[in-house]
């Protein structure tokens, strides 16, 4: 056995014996898509997490998919490997500006992405990602002013796709903020034949080329059913992993960011997670989540008012 097949062996013994789940986003590395006991995107990982039987949960992905696990499941141990594998959205909404910000409309229902903080979506009345956010805006009354945050870029297209007027927090990722135009239509000269794919945090000019927009899992379902055999994908490059996994015959780019000395665009956080720290966090059952009980209580009723919607409830005759 060489050394990743021992550190792979000694995880799964370890995940075992303490009775652990190792759930993953498709921003994560492949080797750590590869050994997780579930994979998904934002919304598929909440929905999971209050599945699971285990008593531990290692959450491969960023703090906010960690935090979300444990404001749902307060009575498991949610480890987040890397403690710094933060999120550039939610660092963008501090919570004493957004109540800052929320107090000047306070008929408003607040809409919340998933990449938030615990303390901002305790400030918020339903959370969305970008699987179920236009179910969200639309299922919300008429007649009813909205607060979205924290994405620009998610907020406006949420705008022009349900017609309503949005008060929009102005947040931004990283990743999805930095993808360059000019070298994304460099490409489909070269690939004329290519299809461009984007997640909805891409800036307008990049969504406005697209053929499809989606959330990860909405990107991963498309290529596996159109008859299409290149993508330009303008999105996390971990997601590429899985789509070559469902569709081998078919060629996947990664879109460029602006700096062109770079071919892709990975999410430095998302990255800072690997197979040793995994290993580490089943050893010491550490770093753990831990959340102020008046906070996750408050978190834990957008979260729940997210699922209940994604089933088919009425959540607004609630809120
Ligand atoms: P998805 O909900 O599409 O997985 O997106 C997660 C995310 O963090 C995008 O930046």
């Amino acid at each position: 056995m060489n050394n990743k097949e021992l550190l792979i062996s000694e995880i799964n013994r370890l995940r075992k014996e303490k009775n652990a789940v190792i759930m993953a986003h498709y921003y994560q590395i492949s080797d750590i898509q590869d050994i997780a006991d579930f994979v998904g995107d934002s919304l598929a990982l909440a929905q999971h997490a209050l599945k699971v039987s285990a008593d531990v949960i290692i959450l491969a992905g960023v703090y906010f998919m960690a935090e979300t696990a444990k404001i749902i499941n307060p009575h498991k141990k949610v480890i987040i490997p890397d403690p710094f594998a933060g999120c550039s959205l939610a660092d963008s909404c501090p919570a004493d500006k957004f109540a800052e910000f929320r107090s000047k409309y306070p008929d408003a229902v607040v809409v919340s992405y998933v990449n938030t903080s615990a303390e901002i979506k305790a400030l918020t009345d339903i959370v969305c990602t970008s699987s179920n956010a236009i179910d969200v805006i639309n299922a919300i009354p008429r007649d009813r002013k909205i607060i979205f945050a924290p994405d620009r870029n998610l907020g406006n297209y949420l705008a022009a796709k349900t017609g309503r007027e949005l008060i929009i927090w102005d947040g931004a990722c990283h990743v999805h903020e930095d993808f360059s135009l000019e070298r994304i239509l460099e490409l489909k000269t070269i690939h004329p034949d290519a299809k461009i794919i984007a997640h909805p945090e891409c800036k307008k000019p990049i969504l406005l080329v697209a053929d499809h927009i989606g959330s990860t899992s909405s990107l991963l379902n498309f290529v596996t059913k159109d008859k299409s055999t290149k993508y330009i994908v303008a999105t996390e490059s971990g997601i590429l992993h899985q789509m070559q996994l469902y569709c081998p015959e078919k060629l996947f780019i990664p879109a460029p960011p602006t700096d062109s000395t770079c071919g892709c665009n990975d999410c430095k956080f998302m990255k800072l997670i690997t197979l040793e720290k995994i290993h580490r966090s089943l050893v010491t059952l550490t770093p753990e989540v831990i959340i102020d009980e008046k906070i996750r209580v408050k978190a834990e009723k957008s979260i729940k008012a997210m699922l209940e919607l994604s089933e088919g409830k009425n959540v607004f005759q609630k809120v």
